[in-house]
């Protein structure tokens, strides 16, 4: 029993490759422990690292040994329903996590990093922004490059190839970034890439950093654009760019506007029906699951790309051009040029 609480846990672990594993016991650090260094259950050896994802307390250990035997027999699909549910209870009613935007999306790339790659990392569209995204950055050797919500570093992979650049790397995901700090260690690029842990509505670096920053499918997760650009612009040295590479999707009016509804709608299918096509069920699924948080801006607030070169504009930015990924109509990028002296 766990001395300090006197408490038994039930527990659900997501193993290295996406699988989830349910355990009981009366010592949970120390349980976490043991598979992490292959000798917590015969499941998990080899598939660590683990990631706790869910823990609930009882008093007696027949109560929880029970709950371990009930949560065994769900499908996965199911345990990710209750996964959601107690993230849900955790988040929203218990008060246990204040419930920002930030934490609601954090939690989110949290349990999705796993399977990143293998998903929306696999999508068409997604690749072909990236791509955009680096043939527009007109990286240069030498560059000192900020690209924001890096995640597992898809973006930023690219751009160290274009150049020989520095990047530096922010997202509020440690788990989305310790996945890019692997492949940084892989690939022996820990000269050229520093990673930190920082919210994109509050970056700390000094004025003039950087001649290029990126951003990739991350900043409509700012529910406050502007004042989060005027930033960027201080922080990019004079005549930097600013390239960002977004969803074209024009989210802002109110819930209860149907014609708002449709026009969400209409761009999401085309979001939707590549997903199923390049990257399976699962990947359409965690899709579909996420457009109801785009259409209730619950941290997620897309903007056309109109729109977006607009909030460069009102943040001090000078010339902006607008660019289609080809063959996805819905996905594009802004460039902006940092005007001052
Ligand atoms: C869809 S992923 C994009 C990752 C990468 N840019 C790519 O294109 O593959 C969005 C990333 O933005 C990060 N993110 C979301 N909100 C953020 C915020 N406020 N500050 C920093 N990063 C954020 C998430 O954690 C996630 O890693």
């Amino acid at each position: 029993m766990d001395k300090s609480t006197g408490r038994y846990y039930v527990y659900i672990i997501q193993c290295k490759d996406g699988t989830l594993y349910t355990g009981y016991t009366n010592d949970l650090a120390h349980r976490l422990k043991m598979h992490n260094s292959g000798q917590g259950a015969k499941y998990t050896r080899g598939r660590g690292p683990v990631k706790l994802l869910y823990q609930k307390a009882f008093k007696s250990s027949s109560q929880a040994l029970k709950t371990e035997w009930k949560i065994k027999r769900l499908s996965r699909k199911d345990k990710l329903a209750l996964l959601d549910q107690a993230w849900k209870g955790s988040a929203v009613q218990k008060g246990h996590r204040e419930k920002t935007d930030k934490n609601l999306t954090r939690d989110w790339f949290n349990r999705w990093s796993n399977e990143y790659d293998q998903s929306l990392g696999r999508i068409g569209f997604h690749r072909g922004l990236l791509d955009l995204v680096v043939r527009q950055a007109k990286v240069r050797d030498g560059d000192r490059v900020l690209d924001i919500g890096c995640g597992t570093g898809l973006l930023s992979l690219k751009i160290l190839r274009a150049a020989d650049c520095s990047v530096t790397g922010v997202d509020i995901s440690e788990e989305m970034m310790s996945l890019f700090k692997d492949k940084i260690g892989k690939l022996g690029l820990s000269t050229r890439v520093s990673l930190q842990q920082m919210d994109a509505a509050a970056l700390k670096f000094a004025d003039n950093s950087f001649d290029l920053v990126v951003s990739s499918v991350t900043l409509h997760h700012l529910k406050d654009k502007i004042p989060a650009f005027r930033n960027i612009h201080r922080i990019l040295k004079p005549g930097g760019r600013f390239v960002i590479g977004e969803i074209d999707m024009d989210t802002s009016g109110k819930h209860t506007d149907s014609n708002r509804l449709k026009r969400i709608l209409k761009a999401l299918e085309q979001e939707w029906i590549p997903a199923l096509a390049d990257a399976g069920i699962e990947t359409f699924v965690k899709m579909f699951d996420n457009g109801k948080k785009h259409i209730l801006n619950q941290g997620e607030y897309c903007a056309s790309l109109e729109q977006w070169a607009g909030y460069c504009h009102t943040a001090g930015f000078g010339k902006t051009i607008i660019k289609k990924v080809p063959g996805y109509k819905i996905f594009g990028i802004v460039v902006a040029r940092a005007n001052k002296k």
